[in-house]
């Protein structure tokens, strides 16, 4: 399966879920590639702080910030279970690309409706790749919500009928998020099971359980 989070706003968590999913998974057996498909190669900085640390390496990064993705994507897809794309900035070429390459379409988003979140040129393009692959599948996930998870509730009640869907686990506003990205760790790595490596782990587990295949272009 190929999952690519993707959102042209900055911020909002792309590169630290790719980096953390990616990381649950290599941790369950299975085989994972990481694409840094944003110039700036945040996600490549992190492999390089980890091996840095002398970590041991859970799963590849390649560098591909090209518009050339949904063709590279799906090749790198044969060797692996999981491809996962830590998606571009605002450039247009990539984001259709990125897109196009993927099996599911993750686009984090604060819990906030005044957020703009679900912004109408992100859906535009999901929209229009969904002519191209109309199995794409497309999900919001709620990242960096406060401790009134009310709040993260209500915005996903709201939302449950919403196309696309809000996925159900949300990932909370937690600072180990940071501090395990800057020394090239994942969440679980600072402590032993922190309510951040739950959130992921749940997260990954409902992604799982959507059961989505690998299909052609
Ligand atoms: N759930 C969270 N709790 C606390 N901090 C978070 C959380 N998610 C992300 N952050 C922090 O917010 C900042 C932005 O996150 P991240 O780099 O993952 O976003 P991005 O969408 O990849 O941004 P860009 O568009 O610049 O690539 C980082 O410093 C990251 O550590
Ligand atoms: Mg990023």
């Amino acid at each position: 399966m190929i999952v690519a989070l993707l959102n042209q706003k900055g911020g909002v968590g792309k590169t630290t879920l790719a980096l953390n999913l990616a990381g649950e998974w290599a941790k369950r057996g299975k085989r994972v590639t990481l694409i840094d498909a944003d110039p700036q190669g945040s996600a490549l900085d992190w492999s390089e702080a980890r091996n840095w640390e002398g970590l041991p390496r859970l799963f590849g990064v390649v560098g591909l910030a090209c518009d050339t993705l949904h063709r590279e994507a799906p090749e790198l897809a044969q060797s692996t279970d999981h491809v996962v794309i830590d998606g571009p900035p605002r450039v247009a070429g990539l984001m259709r690309s990125a897109l196009l390459a993927a099996d599911l379409d993750l686009i984090p988003v604060q819990p906030s409706p005044l957020d703009g979140w679900a912004s109408a040129e992100m859906l535009a393009l999901v929209n229009e790749a969904r002519i191209y692959r109309p199995q794409l599948i497309a999900r919001f996930v709620l990242n960096r919500c406060g401790a009134r998870t009310m709040i993260a509730r209500d915005t996903a009640e709201a939302l449950s009928e919403n196309d696309p869907p809000v996925l159900a686990r949300t990932i909370g506003q937690r600072v180990a998020f940071a501090s395990a990205a800057q020394f090239g760790r994942l969440v679980g790595e600072l402590e032993k099971d922190t309510p951040g490596a739950r959130e992921i782990a749940a997260l990954a587990s409902e992604i799982d359980r959507l059961g989505i295949e690998r299909s052609g272009l």
